[in-house]
């Protein structure tokens, strides 16, 4: 049986009927065309699923979305600052960080939350915060770089 639950994403809230084993990833790209979440491995492996829950890099692939009942939810659909990329979306281009690109949203958002957490994190910091995504493309130095510019512009 179908319940009403109630979420904020990327500042708009939304009220939904969900199946209580239907998980926040697919309600994400499914039902509310969030589609630049990716789906990767649905089993907690590759961190492409990652979105910001009440401010904390969460899987969605494993998250019930009935646990996101109340919550807001970021995705990568609400990082970008007056239809413009934001510093860290453009680090990423200038940088390389981008290949195939499947890795890339979760990425950001897990190095949104570091950035949130510690503006001027080092390097043992960047790795150790991605640490649970994968990328199969880029190496990841491209990607710590990136993050590291981020951190570098912001005050
Ligand atoms: S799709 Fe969620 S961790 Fe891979
Ligand atoms: S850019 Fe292809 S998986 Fe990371």
């Amino acid at each position: 049986m179908k319940k009403i639950i109630s979420l904020t994403v990327n500042g708009i809230v939304h009220e939904v009927a969900v199946e209580p084993r239907r998980n926040l990833l697919d309600l994400l790209r499914e039902d509310l065309g969030f589609t630049g979440t990716k789906k990767g491995c649905s089993i907690g492996d590759c961190g492409a699923c990652t979105v910001l829950m009440d401010g904390v890099a969460t899987f969605s692939c494993l998250t019930l979305a009935i646990q996101a009942d109340g919550c807001e939810i970021e995705t990568v659909e609400g990082l970008t600052e007056s239809g413009q990329l934001n510093r860290l979306q453009q680090a990423f281009v200038d940088h390389g960080a981008i290949q195939c690109g499947f890795c890339t949203p979760g990425m950001l958002m897990v190095a949104t939350e570091l950035l949130r957490d510690n503006p001027h994190p080092g390097e043992k910091d960047i790795r150790r915060a991605i640490s649970g995504n994968l990328c199969r493309c880029t190496g990841y130095q491209k990607i710590v770089e990136a993050i590291q510019a981020a951190s570098k512009e912001q005050s």
